[in-house]
């Protein structure tokens, strides 16, 4: 990786840490690589996220329910899911300096992605002599024979060691909602074309983690499979990819940083008619955000194979049965937590020629809303500030801030990437003359424009342009 970029991530993975958004794993104890915690503002960034994720793909629409499954599955699943047989990825030592590296990754920084598509390892192997690929670490072209690496975390149920059954951590949310889609079209009287979303964690045994919080061992993802009707997939297929792209741009990610990478034919699975991975620019280059697949009837024509159940839906009015079909948006919540955080962040001139450091995040994703700040020590002002603020702390993320010089306060907010500032002055509690009395500032974080509002009309103010239509 180049110099730059690595400095870019270095100085965006201190300024989370300085600033309560995440920290390294298991400081203290030296650390655990790739594991980060997120802290408290992290928390409420990755809150809102989800809760917005939620809203837009769950709860406000009605053909949509959610679902809460389990991390641990029989392990039949995953047999009947194809995980346990292929979900591995090929993993090379260089000889000289034994760095651990994925032979696709080297081989798709050379060649462009997909370059790896339908390969089989002799293949992979003869590539990367062919193509003479140099470790990134110390540069020889001296590498072993890839080998299968599979990605599933496993541990064991039962309480005396060595005697439980072999489970494993589950890899994606996805399959716990193909094994419960006889439950939801059963009991919840969905019907087709319908989905089902689901957040929760997963984890993969990565050979390869890094770039801050892109891949890890341990992440959250956001799941929606939607079920229809076979010969209706293309259609829906184009639906989910419009509707991905649209939800970002209104969550104020950038278009510009934004593309679709379609796979080729080559690329695809075996299983899937149309996959996309929706990409963004990161530091590091282009990345994927988001997996869009069209994955035919594959999972639920496995799980009938191998549960015996026919998971067929029943279509009462036309009455036949089918097989359905489904389409996968599937989002990391901490690849799109690290996209906010690459996007919003910027470092301006300001009039006075200083730096100011400031996330510009869209007012709902912003951990902070407002902050509250009584322009000096005085007992009369930091008396109405402090009502004010337990006021608003009712109806949403507020911080309250007395300490240092004003232009400070609105720098530490700026850091943090907190929309509205009030300040409460002595015009507020009369002490400037009759007619600045119960007004106050809000500082608006991007413009730095301040309007002057009516006390009791805050709460009001900051409703509107933080929540004017939900994304
Ligand atoms: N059910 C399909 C599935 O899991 P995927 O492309 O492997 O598809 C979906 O994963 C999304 O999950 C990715 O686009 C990415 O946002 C996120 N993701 C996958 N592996 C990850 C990792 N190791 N660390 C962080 N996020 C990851």
């Amino acid at each position: 990786m180049a110099k730059k970029v690595q400095d870019a991530l270095k100085d965006l993975v201190s300024l989370c840490k300085r600033r309560g958004i995440i920290f390294p794993g298991s400081e203290i104890y030296d650390g655990l690589a790739n594991t980060w915690d997120y802290g408290p503002y992290g928390v409420e960034l990755k809150r809102n996220i989800k809760d917005l994720w939620w809203k837009k793909f769950v709860a406000s629409r009605s053909d949509i329910v959610g679902l809460d499954s389990s991390i641990l599955l029989n392990p039949k699943v995953w047999e009947a899911s194809g995980h346990v047989g292929s979900f591995s990825d090929p993993l090379v030592d260089c000889k000289v300096c034994k760095e651990r590296a994925r032979a696709d990754h080297l081989l798709e920084e050379k060649l462009g992605a997909g370059a790896v598509a339908g390969k089989n390892f002799t293949e992979i192997a003869a590539m990367m002599r062919e193509n003479a690929i140099q470790c990134p670490k110390c540069g020889s072209k001296d590498w072993t024979e890839p080998r299968s690496f599979n990605l599933m975390f496993k541990t064991e149920i039962g309480v005396v060691e060595g005697t439980g059954n072999q489970v494993y951590l589950r890899p994606e949310t996805a399959q716990g909602i193909f094994i419960n889609f006889k439950n939801i079209a059963d009991n919840c009287r969905q019907k087709i074309p319908f989905g089902v979303g689901q957040i929760g964690k997963s984890f993969r045994n990565e050979i390869t983690p890094g770039n801050f919080i892109f891949r890890t061992r341990e992440f959250e993802q956001m799941e929606m499979e939607f079920f229809c009707k076979p010969g209706t997939e293309q259609e829906w297929y184009k639906y989910w990819k419009d509707f991905c792209m649209e939800w970002l741009s209104e969550i104020g990610i950038r278009k510009e940083k934004l593309r679709i990478r379609e796979h080729s034919k080559e690329e695809l699975s075996h299983y899937s008619n149309g996959t996309s991975d929706i990409e963004y620019e990161f530091p590091f280059g282009w990345g994927e955000l988001w997996g869009v697949a069209s994955r035919t009837n594959f999972d639920l024509t496995q799980h009938i194979e191998h549960s015996k159940v026919d998971l067929r839906y029943h279509d009462k009015i036309a009455n036949e049965k089918y097989i359905p079909f489904v389409i996968e948006p599937a989002l990391g919540v901490d690849r799109l937590l690290l996209v906010m955080l690459c996007d919003a962040y910027d470092i301006e001139k300001t009039e006075n020629g200083e730096d100011r450091a400031v996330f510009h995040f869209h007012p709902t994703v912003a951990p902070v809303k407002a902050a509250i700040l009584p322009l000096s020590k005085d007992d009369e002002l930091m008396s109405v500030a402090e009502n004010l603020y337990k006021q608003l702390l009712k109806r949403f993320p507020v911080e309250y801030d007395e300490t240092q010089s004003i232009g400070k306060r609105y720098r530490r907010q700026d850091e943090i990437g907190t929309p509205y500032c009030v300040t409460i002055d002595f015009g507020t509690i009369g002490k400037d003359g009759e007619d600045k009395r119960g007004l106050v500032t809000i500082r608006e974080r991007d413009s730095m424009k301040q309007d002057i509002v009516k006390i009791e009309n805050v709460e009001s103010y900051l409703m509107e342009k933080i929540y004017p239509t939900q994304p």
